[in-house]
């Protein structure tokens, strides 16, 4: 996206209009301060505070002066972006996008839309998936239900995997258990096995694509994937091997781009195989209860099941499976609020969220998206108080992140030249709050800062303390996630274009995940009742976006960015026998560390400096500029091996969905994919992703120190 300046007035006609215009703005001004909602006579006037302090008094009603409560604004906002579901790229989805557009205006921020065509897949209007039970002869034994109980109303999307494609099978049933890969081993040791089969797997098995894969690798016929008990049905996609339009693989899916075909291996290789569909823990019961075959392997806990299962299966019975459907280019929409840095406009904090929902998205991700609003709202109290922030920030609503991070992907891959040398850090919010307890990801450089916010933030469930105090007591203390998954709208800021990202959200494991249950009525009786969490990643969210928008030194700290790469190595080197030497990394990082420590005393001053006469804006600028560059040294252009999209060495996900590493993902699939290979090839390839990792380490460690020689 261009950022591009106000038009320029035609000087005649401005001549005359400027004196109107300015009185008007100044009758706009004194109305607007006397009547606004927003800034009351009791706002203080920047001068008498700070920008972060003013933002914090914005969630009372007191500091709004008779707006309400910022609990309250967000809950309105959920419940009207909640009101009806709202998946991509169909008519339904207009609406909150509409919503999230007058909300960013209403705030007084541009606002900027852009649209993409991508591929995107529902299933079929004109056929129903069927499923029924038949016995061993084909005779009907009992039809089964393909909806989602707590939807009886069909108001929703009925259940299904995106991109699953078309297909039939009528074939004896395997339980597999929660479909990993040591399930199917399981199975393989008890003399079970799937081929031509209808695996059954209950979820949490990993990713949903994972599973499928594995069952299809091994011959099964179609896959069904059941909820838990009392839950819901999950919806999801089984795409793989990567984010973003499959048909416009490392270009932005703009309506007249090029396509590939469908034919194309690229393009192909991100399919399933196999049909396979999402079913109610009630429908799986139905089939589960009448296997025969061998007992489950004693390792498989059958208690989320609700009931014993006799056998595994396959058959005696059988499962008759259809599924039609319904693959389309279809229009996505991503909005965007715009405030233009005063000095450095050219510098990019960006601050994401999707705005699509498999159901009515009250967790997911519409938490998030009332929190975005939150941080507008306040950003607009600021704006009319006088603020400008020093670099522009840009509030991001993503489209279609539910079929595979779409809508942020399109924008990235669009957009790489100017985001490359000019974004700063990407902040997410996904699911904002699905439960109590705060979560946070990012890359390291983020720590210290992260952690300096949290203890400026209220803990919304107790009634004195900050974030940090609870954080800090929970199980295993103040741990922050590295963002090796590929399941928010991060992964194309981090995992192809190298920008420092973080991740927030309050709970973990939030039963409704893309069912029928996650709407606001779950939100408001349980996952938040009065809207404190809400509040509380609003906050988090919007002190680190000032501190990165208008601290004239970038609030990095490439210390622990060492630190970690440190313990990672030691990590790595459990997992590794006597062979391959991770001596390259080591001394890779010592030279990290020796950079990040310079740059440490360079920071503090410059930071003396700007109080005193020989201060060079440049410099700063300069340094800030390494500062940003870091995290780019991290990817290499041909990316990781056989998957050329994902380019950052040090942390993109795993080919392999069960690797044990969240960090180095090259080495990672080098372990994998050497399981079967000679001792002295094993150890050839495990080396070389090591020195390519060395090398990313190295490169970064120069960009810190930003000379040559
Ligand atoms: C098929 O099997 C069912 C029970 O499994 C039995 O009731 C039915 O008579 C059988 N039909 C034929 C045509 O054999
Ligand atoms: C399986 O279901 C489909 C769709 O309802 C039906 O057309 C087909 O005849 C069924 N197959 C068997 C073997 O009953
Ligand atoms: C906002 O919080 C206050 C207490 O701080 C509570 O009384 C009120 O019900 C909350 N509003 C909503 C909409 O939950």
């Amino acid at each position: 996206m261009a950022l591009p300046l106000p038009p320029k007035p035609n000087s005649r006609l401005s001549s005359l209009l400027l004196p109107l215009l300015a009185l008007l703005c100044l009758f706009l001004l004194y109305h607007s301060t006397r009547h606004s909602p927003f800034l009351s006579r009791n706002t203080p006037p920047l001068s008498q505070t700070t920008p972060a302090a003013l933002f914090l008094s914005l969630s009372s009603a007191a500091a709004g002066g008779g707006a309400a409560a910022a609990n309250a604004t967000i809950a309105g906002d959920l419940r009207a972006l909640t009101l009806r579901p709202h998946l991509a790229g169909t008519p339904a989805a207009a609406a909150p996008a509409a919503f999230v557009l007058s909300r960013l205006r209403a705030a007084g921020l541009r606002t900027l839309t852009r649209e993409y065509s991508p591929l995107l897949s529902y299933p079929s209007a004109a056929a129903a998936a069927e499923l029924s039970l038949l016995s061993p002869n084909g005779s009907l034994l009992a039809a089964l239900s393909a909806a989602e109980p707590a939807d009886p109303a069909a108001r929703l999307v009925r259940p299904y995997h995106a991109y699953a494609p078309s297909g039939a099978a009528a074939a004896p049933a395997v339980y597999v258990n929660r479909g990993r890969e040591e399930d199917f081993r399981a199975l393989e040791r008890i003399g079970v096995r799937v081929e031509g089969c209808v695996a059954i797997a209950r979820r949490g098995g990993g990713n949903r694509g994972g599973v499928v894969a594995r069952a299809a690798e091994r011959g099964a016929a179609a896959v069904l994937i059941a909820g838990d008990p009392g839950g819901g049905v999950e919806r999801g996609a089984v795409l793989l091997g990567g984010v973003g339009d499959p048909l416009t693989p490392g270009w932005g899916a703009a309506a007249a781009a090029e396509r590939l075909g469908p034919e194309a291996d690229e393009v192909r290789r991100r399919f399933p195989r196999i049909p396979s569909m999402p079913v109610a823990a009630a429908t799986a019961a139905e089939i589960l209860r009448t296997l025969g075959g061998p007992p489950p392997p004693p390792e498989w806990a059958t208690e989320g099941l609700g009931f014993d299962i006799a056998g595994v299966g396959p058959g005696p019975n059988l499962v008759n499976f259809t599924y039609q459907e319904d693959r389309k280019l279809a229009i996505i929409q991503n909005v965007f609020g715009l405030i233009r840095g005063r000095e450095e406009p050219d510098r990019y904090i960006i601050i994401g969220n999707h705005r699509d929902a498999w159901t009515y998205g009250a967790v997911d991700p519409n938490s998030g998206t009332a929190v975005l609003l939150d941080i507008a709202r306040r950003f607009g109290i600021l704006l009319r108080s006088g603020w400008r922030p020093r670099r522009t920030i840009i509030l991001c609503s993503w489209d279609a992140e539910e079929f595979g991070m779409i809508g942020s992907t399109e924008w990235v891959e669009e957009n790489l030249g100017n985001l490359h040398s000019k974004a700063v850090v990407y902040l997410n919010v996904d699911c904002a709050v699905q439960g109590p307890g705060f979560f946070a990801g990012a890359t390291p450089q983020l720590d210290k800062l992260l952690i300096d916010v949290t203890k400026k933030v209220k803990d919304p469930d107790l009634g004195d303390g900050t974030v940090y105090h609870t954080w800090e007591r929970t199980d295993g203390g103040i741990n922050i996630e590295r963002l090796a998954r590929a399941d928010s709208d991060f992964s194309a800021f981090l995992h192809y274009a190298g920008i420092p990202s973080a991740d927030f959200y309050y709970g973990k494991e939030f039963p409704g995940y893309h069912t029928a249950l996650d709407s606001y009525s779950w939100m408001e009786n349980q996952g938040d009742p009065m809207f404190h969490r809400h509040v509380a990643v609003a906050e988090i969210l919007g002190l680190l976006t000032l501190r990165l928008a208008d601290d004239p030194v970038l609030p990095f700290d490439y210390v622990s960015y060492a630190a970690q790469l440190q313990e990672h190595a030691n990590a790595l080197s459990t997992l590794l026998d006597d062979g391959p030497s991770l001596e390259p990394i080591y001394s890779a990082i010592q030279e990290f560390s020796h950079a990040a420590n310079e740059a440490l005393k360079e920071g503090e001053k410059l930071q003396l400096q700007e109080k005193g006469e020989n201060f060079s804006i440049l410099w700063r600028r300069a340094f800030n500029d390494r500062l940003m560059l870091v995290e780019r040294s991290f990817l290499e252009a041909e990316g990781l091996k056989g998957r050329w999209w994902f380019k950052h060495l040090l942390y993109s996900p795993p080919e392999d969905y069960e690797s044990q590493l969240s960090f180095f993902p090259g080495i990672a699939d080098a372990i994998s994919r050497a399981a079967n290979q000679s001792d002295m090839e094993r150890q050839r390839i495990i080396q070389h992703e090591i020195w390519r990792v060395a090398r990313a380490i190295q490169r970064a460690a120069s960009a810190l120190k930003g000379e040559l020689f």
